[in-house]
């Protein structure tokens, strides 16, 4: 199968990284095709922990190449760190490519991103902070930066001075902010306003440095500065497999999500062709991914949320914080109509379901089968209207749990019989197959399933 999509099914967290490395196996190209450092995979190899947020999770395998997509959003300053991280490991990164038409994230999309945030207090959305919104804004508005960008200095400055003049007056306000709180903390306490150290700008703002620095990156990122959409078309074009590796998830989608508490980008397998350059035609097959309980981080409605001993639980032994903020995730059960909606949303063909292990003696399992409205109505899919979902109840379909010790299972016939009633029950419910199932972190423990 040449086109391989692999999306992530829930809110985000569900283990892709990990489902990615696996199937690379068979590629030649893994490309990631949106969202930016605001992802976070950790990939477990022979006991050696390696955490990505921007390169994508084929990287470890040296003979294939990676690719970050045009619909990436790229914090240069990130990727070569983590350019830098994988070399002092002894990981070669001579395949990797970045898209020139990426948009980059530029200091005062973090700043930007922060400042939002602020400014919606109780209301905020939970972003990563890491300037993933404003880059995306800019790129609409056709004020972005691109990767391309940084090779030519002229251009680089014009865009720089360009993208900030329309964002004066936020700076502005973020500048007093800052001044303000540095007061407060007494780290400048002659520093009132008029003075001159209060008049100084920003200098993570100054155009002057900013450009000097981002030319310093262009030079380093020049060697893997590609024609991403071309090398795609050329490994599809010899029948070469080629993965798209999806950032965030379905329910964080931007339009299909649970707006406004999603992500800036399109987190969904219609979406590789755009982010990647290449036609639905392309694409040969979608794979979803899903814990097999429910996480979300940030704010936003999540039904079968569970704030008891048992979501506690799932946490610890999930060891559910982010890659990338480090924040606790919030945690419940597994919500069957939202997962079915994901399913459609990006007409899955199979599903690998992350983390059984996490669920071992918990007792009976629940897993979501519908909602019901506040008036009482059956929801039966997932409701379009935010309101609804954000007062809907879920009811439940109740599961046998399983104590035994799960990790050392490796096909279908070494896990109990509760687990398999579980997992058949998803499979049957969502109307896909499910093809793989993780059973502890490390790359080795997963069992494949009979389709
Ligand atoms: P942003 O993508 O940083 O703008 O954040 C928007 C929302 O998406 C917030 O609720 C984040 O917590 C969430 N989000 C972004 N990236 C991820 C991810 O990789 N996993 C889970 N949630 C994410």
């Amino acid at each position: 199968m040449p086109g391989v999509v692999i999306v992530g099914a829930q809110w985000g967290d569900e283990g892709k990284g990990k489902i990615t490395d696996l199937l690379a196996e068979k590629a030649a190209v893994i490309v990631r095709f949106q969202g930016g450092n605001n992802a976070g995979h950790t990939i477990v190899r022979d006991g050696e922990e390696f955490k990505f947020h921007l390169i994508p999770s084929g990287i470890l395998h040296a003979e294939k190449t990676s690719v970050i997509g045009n619909g990436v959003v790229v914090d240069p300053r990130v990727l070569l760190g983590e350019i830098d991280g994988l070399k002092r490991a002894g990981v070669s990164v001579a395949n990797l490519r970045l898209s020139a038409n990426a948009h980059l994230i530029m200091p005062y999309h973090v700043l930007l991103d922060t400042a939002g945030e602020t400014k919606l207090g109780k209301n905020s959305i939970g972003t990563t902070r890491r300037g993933i919104g404003p880059a995306y804004a800019d790129k609409a508005l056709r004020l972005g930066i691109r990767v391309q960008d940084l090779l030519d200095e002229k251009i680089l400055r014009t865009k720089i001075r360009a993208a900030l003049e329309p964002k004066q007056q936020a700076l502005r306000e973020l500048s007093v902010q800052r001044r303000k709180l540095r007061k407060e903390a007494g780290e400048d306490g002659r520093s009132g306003a008029g003075t001159e150290a209060a008049q100084t700008p920003d200098p993570r703002l100054d155009v002057h440095a900013m450009v000097e620095e981002h030319v310093s990156f262009g030079h380093r990122l020049e060697p893997h500065i590609a024609d991403t959409a071309r090398l795609c078309w050329d490994a599809l074009d010899s029948g070469k497999t080629v993965i798209f590796e999806g950032a965030q998830a379905a329910l964080l989608d931007l339009d299909h999500g649970t707006y406004p508490f999603v992500t800036s980008s399109n987190p969904i397998a219609g979406a590789a062709t755009v982010g990647a350059g290449v036609g639905p035609a392309d694409i040969d097959e979608v794979w979803g991914i899903a814990k097999a309980y429910a996480t979300r981080v940030g704010a936003g409605p999540f039904p079968t949320e569970l704030e008891d001993e048992i979501g506690e639980r799932i946490v610890e032994q999930g060891h559910e914080f982010g890659t990338t903020t480090g924040r606790r995730r919030r945690a419940g059960w597994m919500d069957l109509v939202a997962l079915r909606y994901a399913v459609r949303l990006n007409r899955m063909d199979a599903l690998a379901v992350t983390k059984l292990d996490v669920l071992r003696g918990i007792g009976t399992l629940r897993v979501a089968v519908r909602y019901r409205s506040k008036e009482g109505a059956v929801l039966d899919s997932f409701p379009y209207h935010q309101s609804i979902l954000h007062s809907a109840t879920p009811e439940y379909v109740e599961l046998p749990g399983f104590d035994e010790d799960i990790g050392g299972a490796r096909k279908e016939s070494d896990l109990p019989a509760a687990a398999r009633e579980y997992l058949r029950y998803i499979a049957e419910f969502i109307g896909i197959p499910v093809r793989l199932v993780g059973v502890g972190p490390d790359r080795d423990q997963v069992v494949w399933l009979e389709a």
